[in-house]
């Protein structure tokens, strides 16, 4: 099938990648210029496991094409995906520039009837917002076309997305249109053959839908951040507390790991769009509020702990930090707890010597050279000199280290740890000073 995305980040790169692997022939578009010429020499503009040799190989092939002529996009694709952001806007509502933007697009060059499928993240109402800016550009051209809006909204998991998008849980399929259902039972027939994953419904609903996975996962994490808070301060332990209530199915094992609070592109965007939606039909969302006040806190979790450690005296102290992007297996750093515990030590006049296995390049993007910041190839070389070390992302590398080197290399043994990697006990036996996150 002819298939034509506009915006190629995450999702729109991911999913345009996948869907040409199956055979399917994609024009991906994008105002960026320099992101599309530099696919086209295969610089991958995102770090995402297996990405590369699937965008490489569909490129060579011919199945997959990158471009910013969005006319050539609008006349090659039947079906027509927005990916583009929805950032927050001011406000914490979702910003639907960028959608609106696309929509105008594909309905100032459309000369045939096209499918418009909404992958961004949208709050409810958004396909009539698409649909009616599609309509009033087709009348302004004086033209009456066939068209659909459809809300298929993405699941995708940054770290393992394109695993997610050729083997998701379920394809969501907003549409009252039972025609479109089957061009899209067809789109996505290679990633839907063992048992069937297509859910349809109407298109509120599967906008709906989206929030609604995000929220209830960002709700989880707040509640296990919160029962942390809660065993730190009674004396239990929250690891044997997830233990205990991870084997219930009811609870389910995922989502449950305390920590230095969530982040990301989608998580806290999310939340707080769902919590401006509801306020705007005059409706008080109190659990999404909390979930997001307990994150925000949560947050600061670290910083509160070291700054404890040294009653307060941080300035000319230099952080070992283990760990940049918001999670493992990623380069993103948007909303990272990272971030917001490294501004809090800059304020109080502490350095720091950081390492990420991938995010080092995005960190300098958004943070410059700085002087009280320096990026190292290694984790070890950042322990150097180090007054202590802290772990804010639960990289693989970093779940069992040498711990006697880090002893010998950090001015003294101190962790500060914001993902519970260790056990206590352990560390405390090999005389480290551990902090960690609810953990006795
Ligand atoms: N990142 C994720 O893990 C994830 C998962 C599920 C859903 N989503 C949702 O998907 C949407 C896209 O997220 P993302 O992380 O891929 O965004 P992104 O910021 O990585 O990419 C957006 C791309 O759209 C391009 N763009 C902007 N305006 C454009 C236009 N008018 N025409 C063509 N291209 C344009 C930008 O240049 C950029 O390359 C968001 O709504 C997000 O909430 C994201």
């Amino acid at each position: 099938m002819n298939v034509t995305v506009f915006g190629i980040g995450y999702v729109g790169l991911v999913q345009a990648a996948v869907l040409s692997d199956a055979g399917h022939h994609v024009i991906c578009v994008d105002v960026d210029e320099t992101r599309v010429e530099n696919l086209k020499k295969g610089i991958i503009p995102i770090y995402e496991p297996g990405l590369t040799p699937i965008v490489e190989d569909n490129y060579k092939l011919g199945r997959l094409e990158f471009t910013t002529d969005a006319k050539v996009g609008v006349e090659h694709g039947d079906i027509q995906f927005i990916t583009v952001g929805t950032p927050p806007d001011e406000d914490g509502s979702a910003d639907l520039n960028y959608v609106l933007a696309v929509a105008e697009t594909i309905a100032t060059h459309m000369n045939d009837s096209k499918i418009i499928i909404d992958k961004s993240t949208v709050p409810v109402g958004t396909a009539d917002e698409v649909k009616n800016k599609v309509t009033e550009i087709l009348k302004k051209r004086s033209l009456t076309l066939d068209f659909h809006i459809v809300s298929n909204p993405e699941f995708l998991k940054e770290g393992s997305a394109v695993q997610d998008c050729q083997k998701p849980d379920r394809i969501i399929i907003g549409t009252d249109n039972s025609d479109v259902a089957d061009t899209l039972r067809e789109l996505y027939t290679p990633f839907n053959r063992n048992h069937d994953r297509m859910i349809i419904m109407d298109v509120k609903s599967a906008e709906l839908t989206k929030y609604a996975a995000n929220c209830m996962l960002a709700t989880k994490i707040s509640f296990m951040n919160e029962m942390a808070n809660l065993a730190e301060k009674l004396g239990a332990d929250i690891e044997s507390v997830r233990h205990g209530i991870g084997s219930d199915s009811r609870i389910g094992d995922q989502f449950i790991s305390p920590g230095c609070g969530y982040g990301g592109s989608c998580f806290p965007k999310d939340v707080q769009a769902l919590i401006k939606t509801a306020d705007s039909i005059g409706y008080s969302s109190e659990i999404l509020k909390s979930v997001e006040a307990v994150n925000c806190r949560q947050k600061e979790k670290l910083f509160e702990k070291i700054s404890k450690h040294y009653n307060g005296d941080l300035k000319g102290k230099t952080f070992a930090l283990w760990g940049l992007s918001f999670k493992p297996n990623t380069d993103d750093m948007r909303e990272a707890p990272s971030r917001v515990l490294i501004e809090s030590l800059w304020n109080v006049g502490a350095k720091l010597q950081a390492y990420d296995p991938e995010a080092m390049k995005e960190c300098l993007r958004i943070y410059g050279k700085r002087d009280d910041l320096t990026l190292m190839e290694t984790q070890e070389l950042v322990l150097k000199e180090a007054d202590a070390l802290i772990i804010v992302t639960e990289w693989q590398h970093f779940k069992a280290p040498d711990f006697d080197l880090i002893i010998k290399l950090l001015k003294a043994p101190v962790i500060f740890d914001g993902r519970n990697l260790f056990k206590p006990k352990r560390l405390e036996n090999q005389g480290i000073t551990y902090y960690s996150i609810g953990q006795k």
